[in-house]
């Protein structure tokens, strides 16, 4: 079966088919990574814009790693380099790019519903790399492929989300990705980065971070956007840090063994400190290697159903 949707603009009411689907197909693409040849011919002549109104180090490469290994053709867009800088619209930046026949566009932007609004005026298949704080649906199906890849499983597991829930658009996909793969899944920190009424999503508030380690086999812990203002929402990055910040001393004394995942770019010494980022407990730099696949598996799986 086929995608239900020839966009990829977030995970909220996507189908479990769906995500079962990316996720198997993702496991394919996986095997191909680790091969001395990485390409496969699966999207010879199709074209790929990636559109970053936004930085990027991750998911920009990502993309344009696995659009190459899907033999696609491939353009990078940077807003500093373009006429966006002359003061050209949205609008018509994505009507010109269109009308040079392209087949995908990959967009990121500091505008939630951004990917959304392309949908209404262009033809191509868009994929959301990111939309403000909205929704980055393939950040959350690589973290899903992740913990299936080292649980076997997703049913039944229990996550909970730490930090800038407020701010994060990776939180709100892990939401609505986990919750349809019948994960339970809570959110922790303080209360100034809890949404009012996110209990709505169908998730447990713990303010309780040694609880939230306790009671939970896997966190995925976010990092602080200071560039959202995200600091305002606490006395400082040090009482953040005491109060929330993933340390070993704070993984030891719970007595657990849980998986540590975070989307990056880390916040060292914040959410998260450079003992648990660079131990044993983390899965972070695989879930960059997993995103790749998730990545070729949406491309392929997007672009061969025009
Ligand atoms: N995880 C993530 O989206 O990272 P980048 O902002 O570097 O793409």
């Amino acid at each position: 079966m086929p995608l239900s949707s020839r966009h990829l603009l977030g995970l909220q009411g996507v189908p479990k088919e769906d995500i079962e689907l990316i996720l198997d197909t993702a496991h394919t693409f996986r095997e191909v990574l680790d091969r001395p040849i990485k390409k496969v011919p699966t999207l010879q002549g199709k074209t790929i814009v990636n559109l970053f109104y936004e930085d990027s180090t991750r998911t920009r490469i990502s993309f344009e790693l696995a659009e190459k290994r899907l033999s696609a053709d491939t353009v990078n867009f940077s807003v500093s380099t373009s006429s966006v800088k002359k003061g050209e619209s949205l609008k018509d930046t994505i009507k010109n790019v269109e009308a040079m026949k392209v087949d995908m566009i990959i967009i990121r932007h500091s505008a939630a519903g951004t990917p959304y609004y392309l949908t209404k005026i262009c033809d191509s298949n868009i994929i959301n790399a990111g939309d403000g704080i909205h929704e980055h649906p393939t950040q959350a199906l690589l973290d899903l492929y992740s913990i299936k890849e080292r649980f076997g499983k997703l049913k039944g597991l229990k996550v909970c989300i730490v930090g800038d829930i407020s701010h994060s658009r990776v939180a709100l996909s892990n939401i609505f990705g986990l919750k349809t793969m019948g994960v339970k899944v809570s959110v922790c920190g303080p209360a100034t980065m809890i949404p009012k009424r996110i209990e709505e999503l169908g998730v447990d508030v713990i303010y309780n971070i040694d609880e939230a380690i306790r009671e939970n086999d896997i966190l995925n812990v976010l990092r602080i956007q200071l560039e959202r203002k995200a600091g305002e929402a606490f006395p400082s990055l040090r009482e953040y840090a005491k109060y929330f910040g993933i340390t070993k001393e704070r993984l030891d004394k719970n007595g657990k063994n849980i998986l540590i995942l975070h989307p990056g770019p880390i916040n060292r010494g914040v959410e998260i400190s450079s003992e648990v980022a660079d131990g044993s407990d983390q899965i972070i730099l695989n879930q960059v290697t997993n995103g790749v696949a998730v990545r070729m598996a949406v491309l392929y799986l997007l672009g061969t159903l025009n």
